[in-house]
């Protein structure tokens, strides 16, 4: 090989190097529209101030956005005082993100992140928000309820949870268009058979539960079953009101994996005792 054809090689060389350079560059920063479970339309930012005064987000907060586009959302709540992060799939939102979140400020208290939200881990939350599809949700749903902490709060933009009945719903209005916003907490695991003494009477609670709604039997040890009042788990907190003849019961505690601590008050009918309250689950 002469000078002139090995300088040639190596042109062609560098060049053809360049340009497949170029090429992963440009295809790595962009992603196709197909390519993403939802195209990205940015939450109006009073329907955002809406989602962080629901959980009423705070600096204890970490609020991770599923899904975050330009970082609005995290970017709100920084402002309020909580950490964060977002996961987009899209580099170019992430870049836009961490440029907002670099103008307003907050760039050391949050961070954005470019991933799938179906193989990223976000069990840290303390607050998840969303602005997703309602397939999208639905898919998401278990991922939800098993990895987050019982008590975390899901606000979702506009789409619910299918059968997972939302805790509650707002309503915001945006230039002459209404925006739903579904709010839930993640349920304890209540569903199981708990017993407790009291006064030397043996008590039996079976709970069977379906996300956060919960029916419940209460037994003693002549086993009449108590009437039931009320039922409630929201997050950790399983309250269930019951009585049996004239013997009146409030049971509150804070679910513990197979233990439940609260209190109890017990009315006779004539006086109200009050004592702690702990019950197990077999
Ligand atoms: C409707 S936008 C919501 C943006 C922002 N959360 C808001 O409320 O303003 C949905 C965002 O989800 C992103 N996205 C779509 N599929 C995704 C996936 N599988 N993983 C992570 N992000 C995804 C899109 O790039 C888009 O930015």
């Amino acid at each position: 090989m002469n000078k002139l054809t090995l300088g040639k090689s190596l042109f062609h060389y560098f060049f053809t190097v360049l340009i497949f350079l170029g090429f992963t560059f440009t295809s790595a920063s962009h992603i196709a529209a197909q390519d993403l479970d939802v195209p990205y339309v940015p939450t109006p930012e009073n329907v955002v101030e809406r989602m962080l005064d629901i959980t009423n987000v705070k600096s204890s907060d970490y609020v991770i956005d599923l899904g975050s586009g330009d970082g609005r959302i995290v970017i709100a709540a920084a402002k309020r005082g909580a950490s964060g992060h977002g996961i987009d799939l899209d580099p170019e939102r992430i870049a836009e993100a961490r440029e907002n979140a670099s103008s307003e400020g907050v760039d050391d208290q949050i961070m954005f992140m470019e991933g799938n939200i179906f193989d990223t881990d976000f069990s840290e939350a303390s607050v998840i928000t969303m602005y997703l599809l309602p397939s999208v949700n639905k898919k998401l749903r278990p991922e939800l309820i098993e990895k987050l902490q019982p008590g975390t709060q899901v606000v979702s933009h506009s789409f619910d949870m299918g059968s997972w009945k939302a805790d509650k719903k707002v309503v915001v209005k945006n230039d002459g268009r209404s925006h739903d916003i579904y709010y839930w907490v993640i349920p304890a695991q209540a569903e199981g058979a708990w017993s407790w003494s009291y006064n030397d009477t043996d008590f039996n609670m079976t709970v069977n539960q379906r996300f956060q709604e919960v029916s419940v039997k209460i037994t003693d040890n002549t086993d009449t079953f108590f009437d039931i009042h009320k039922a409630e788990l929201k997050g950790k907190r399983l309250t269930v009101r019951a009585s049996n003849g004239d013997q009146n019961y409030i049971f509150s505690g804070r679910v513990e994996g197979d233990k439940v601590y609260g209190m109890m008050q017990h009315h006779n009918g004539q006086e109200k005792n009050f004592s702690q309250w702990s019950a197990t689950k077999e």
